[in-house]
């Protein structure tokens, strides 16, 4: 068996939708409030709700390490719990520059465990934006595509 996945790459962000482009903005806010005192690795995320309602989150850290959490799930919950009927269209993820090489960072495997699942929950795909202050955009089309064969893989609702 072959896996395949397809993603976009934007260098730049001309060519990036309109709506993605408003995403990674609010996202890049969003990074602004982030708690990240141990690891001075801030990243902010914002979720586009079907009916366009937008929904931050950054990461927020604890001395007990393990406590903190990602930009993506502080979003990704925020939402599940405030407008759990309301469909996540896409996230964008912002992170800031001079932590990579010139490529966005991408969500971690939790955050993308995560995503799939709420996924299968409202059985639509999740757009992926990852950008931030570096000038590449990589965006997935859906979660599931950047984790295939995830844990409860053969059970989750396809979309
Ligand atoms: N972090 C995120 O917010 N999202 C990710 O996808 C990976 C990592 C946070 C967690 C921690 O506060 C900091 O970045 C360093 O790992």
């Amino acid at each position: 068996m072959e896996l395949k996945i397809e993603l976009d790459i934007y260098e730049g962000r001309n060519g990036l939708p309109e709506v993605d482009r408003t995403l990674l903005e609010a996202a890049e806010k969003a990074l602004e409030n982030a708690y990240a005192p141990y690891s001075n690795y801030s990243v902010g995320a914002a979720l586009l709700l079907e009916g366009g309602r937008i929904v931050i989150g950054n990461n927020q850290e604890n001395a007990a390490y393990p406590s903190g959490l990602c930009a993506e799930r502080v979003a990704l919950f925020a939402a599940g719990a405030q407008f759990p009927k309301e469909k996540i269209e896409r996230i964008a993820i912002a992170t800031r520059s001079g932590v990579t090489d010139g490529n966005p960072a991408a969500p971690c495997g939790s955050c993308r465990q995560v995503l799939v699942e709420y996924e299968a929950r409202q059985v639509a795909p999740i757009r992926i934006i990852m950008g931030g202050s570096e000038e590449r955009v990589i965006v997935a089309a859906s979660a599931s595509d950047l984790m295939p064969l995830c844990f409860t893989w053969n059970v989750l609702k396809k979309h």
